[in-house]
């Protein structure tokens, strides 16, 4: 991420989130109509009018880039059905790393009404989201808690405990679109964070590129050019998990593995029709449990 600069990869998700809104209330995943609301002007111009957005959810949906709009929309759909299943449980605490401008604390309000919500970003992106959040609704409510951390130099530890996050309390950890963009380092410490720092029973629901065995490639990755474009905005993307490993990987740093999908069984779950689809889907999904209390890290 570059200093003092706002997440160019969290608009562009947000973008496609605005743009599944608009479909019609029987075939959306989703209805996030506040994401609108976080896009940069040149972004949000095409909402001005809906013949505008309507086009332009048809081409992203039908043209080169639809593997991200559904790997965006699949995923976000597969995380609200676990946030709920959590929250009507009972779960009562929700921590949303490298937040963007996920709307889901807004979304689900009454939902999540006896919930602490702590939002943690990266603090350029997360200035940049309360700015356009109070124009949008307002003051959020006073169960959101904003926390802004780097997560590759900053102890999560500390910043979250400090600010009234409760280690005892069972958790659900949303992780969405960010370990990517991660150091392997930054990746362990998160997960050592949370295996630390919530009794067993947490839960976390992440996405993850897998990455070649041999060759260390990431899979589920972005094109050559895509890759060069994540580079000068500073977010490449670098962090993968190697295929066939995430059972084993999750075990090794505390956590059992409830399910994994890869990119294609994902959109499968969620999206019946292969017209426009195409088969490059991206981003592999994981759901885990902490397993064992470690050492508060
Ligand atoms: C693709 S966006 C996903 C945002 C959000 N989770 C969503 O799904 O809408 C990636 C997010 O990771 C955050 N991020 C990337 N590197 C980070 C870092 N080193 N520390 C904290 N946040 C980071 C960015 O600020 C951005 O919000």
């Amino acid at each position: 991420m570059k200093e003092g600069r706002s997440s160019w990869t969290a608009q562009s998700v947000a973008l496609v989130r605005a743009l599944e809104s608009i479909r019609p209330d029987s075939v959306r995943l989703f209805d996030d109509p506040i994401s609108v609301s976080f896009l940069d002007p040149w972004f949000r111009a095409p909402f001005w009018n809906s013949a505008g957005a309507r086009m332009l959810q048809y081409f992203s949906a039908a043209g080169p880039g639809s593997n991200m709009y559904y790997a965006v929309t699949a995923r976000t759909r597969y995380i609200d059905d676990h946030l709920l299943q959590f929250v009507n449980k009972g779960g009562l605490q929700l921590v949303i790393l490298g937040a963007g401008f996920d709307a889901r604390p807004y979304r689900f309000e009454k939902l999540l009404s006896g919930v602490r919500v702590f939002e943690v970003d990266f603090p350029a992106t997360q200035q940049s989201k309360i700015r356009r959040l109070e124009k949008a609704i307002g003051n959020p409510s006073d169960n959101v808690t904003y926390v802004p951390v780097d997560f590759e130099y900053e102890d999560l530890n500390k910043r979250l405990v400090e600010i009234g996050y409760d280690p005892s309390r069972k958790t659900c950890f949303i992780w969405e679109g960010v370990t990517m963009y991660l150091t392997p380092g930054a990746v362990d410490e998160t997960l050592a964070f949370v295996a630390g720092n919530s009794p067993p029973g947490s839960s976390i629901v992440f996405t993850y590129s897998r990455k070649s065995k041999s060759a260390g490639k990431l899979l589920e990755g972005v094109s050559r050019l895509e890759h060069k474009f994540l580079e000068i905005v500073g977010e490449p993307q670098i962090f993968g998990i190697e295929e066939n490993n995430l059972e084993a990987f999750l075990r090794e740093r505390g956590f059992n593995l409830i399910e994994g999908l890869s990119g294609e069984q994902l959109i499968d779950k969620y999206i019946s029709s292969r017209r426009f689809k195409s088969r490059a889907a991206r981003g592999a999904i994981a759901l885990a449990s902490v397993s064992e209390r470690r050492g508060a890290s």
